[in-house]
């Protein structure tokens, strides 16, 4: 079974695309870390974020090997991310890697922006994280806050409100609600609240698939 999450940045999609994966036993693949891995390589190289054929080398013989780099998080490296992710060459070259880790048979929750749109179109459960800019940019904050950032609620709220803005206007793959998916709105939820409701959406939409399965028998 594929579950596929969509949502933008700070929509909570990460930690849900966790919880959902150790209940099921299912693997978890955050995409937004091959775009992260990707934009790593073109720094570490002094490349430019902006020379596409540069970034699709970079994709083409991205190390997955090296997700668990503690760089990725990074802000900058999240922002520059979402640069090379506009390159359509660049979301090619890491599609079949995507769709080999959805297909595995222990099942696979993958997160990112166009995994219900493009990655795993058959997906039989596609959730759309989201929740408001101003609830996305508090949470950053106070994680970054946390973290003993020195970080600025305006810029985190603006940095929010720009990624958005690139990662839905850009012409390849951009972050869209796939027709099929179920919306679930985050706002004034907690994490165990959100994952109780996700929890009910995977069940129910199981159960409708065996359903249909057990009348095609
Ligand atoms: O989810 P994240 O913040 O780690 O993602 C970083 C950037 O990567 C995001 O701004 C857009 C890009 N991305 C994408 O284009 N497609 C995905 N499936 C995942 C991430």
């Amino acid at each position: 079974m594929v579950i596929a999450i969509d949502g933008p940045a700070a929509s909570g999609k990460g930690t849900l695309a966790r919880r959902l994966a150790a209940h099921f036993g299912h693997a978890h693949l955050d995409t937004g870390l091959l775009y992260r891995a990707v934009a790593r390589d073109l720094i570490d190289r002094g490349e430019s974020l902006s020379d596409a054929a540069a970034a699709a080398a970079a994709a083409a013989a991205l190390d997955v090997g090296r997700l668990s780099d503690a760089r990725l998080r990074e802000h900058r490296i999240g922002e520059a991310a979402s640069v090379v992710s506009a390159f359509a060459p660049v979301r090619d070259a890491l599609l079949a890697f995507q769709r080999r880790f959805a297909a595995q048979p222990s099942g696979a929750v993958l997160d990112g922006r166009d995994i219900g749109t493009v990655v795993c179109p058959d997906a039989v459960i596609k959730l759309y994280v989201t929740a408001s800019p101003e609830e996305r940019a508090a949470r950053r904050h106070r994680e970054a806050s946390l973290a003993g950032e020195d970080a600025d609620y305006r810029t985190v709220l603006d940095d929010i409100r720009r990624r958005d803005e690139r990662d839905e206007s850009r012409a390849s793959a951009p972050l869209r609600i796939a027709p099929d998916a179920v919306v679930l709105d985050t706002t004034g939820l907690s994490p165990d609240q959100v994952f109780a409701r996700a929890l009910e959406l995977v069940c129910a939409a199981r159960g409708a698939g065996q359903g249909a399965t057990e009348r095609l028998l």
